[in-house]
């Protein structure tokens, strides 16, 4: 399996759907901070992130259902987290509805909303409907 850079944005708003996460906000601006895992000639997962200075927002990580539980989520979330750093980011955050407990195996840990910086409760996602019952939960990676 290969993580590049830079999906198509329709293999990312593919694959959001079928995992049942919102795809409606993504942008073609944001696939420069998003990473692809590919096997053969299949997409199989997704993941990206917004850089807002020394905040980033992971999101958006996602793989197929068929190709689950195979390591292919903690690598696209560890290629993901480079992309966040290597922009400058040293705070992770991210909302999660179901898969707290694979975050919590990679180093984050639930927080308040609240401590959520200014920027990224102003982001999309941070405020839409979908997102309102969804676990805030934050990585520190340096700085
Ligand atoms: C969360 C998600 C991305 C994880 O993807 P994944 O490819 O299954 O992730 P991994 O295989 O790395 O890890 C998942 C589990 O499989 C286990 N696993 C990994 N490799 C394995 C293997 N070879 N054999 C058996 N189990 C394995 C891991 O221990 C892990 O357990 P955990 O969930 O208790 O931590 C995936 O479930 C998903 O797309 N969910 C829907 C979308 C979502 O909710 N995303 C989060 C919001 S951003």
């Amino acid at each position: 399996m290969d993580i590049t850079t830079q999906p198509a944005l329709e293999t990312v708003r593919e694959i959001l759907g079928q995992c049942g996460l919102p795809a409606d906000d993504i942008e073609p601006g944001f696939l420069a901070c998003f990473v692809v895992a590919r096997e053969g000639d299949r997409d199989l997962g997704v993941a990206g992130c917004q850089v807002f200075g020394a905040s980033a927002l992971i999101r958006s990580v996602s793989v197929r259902p068929d190709v689950q539980k195979r390591g292919t989520g903690a690598q696209l979330l560890a290629a993901v987290e480079r992309v966040a750093v290597a922009r400058g980011a040293t705070k992770l955050f991210l909302l999660t509805h179901d898969a707290q407990d694979f975050f919590a195996r990679h180093g984050y840990v639930a927080v308040s909303r609240c401590a959520a910086p200014a920027e990224i409760q102003g982001c999309g996602q941070f405020g839409s409907a979908c997102c309102g019952a969804a676990t805030f939960m934050a990585k520190d990676v340096g700085g």
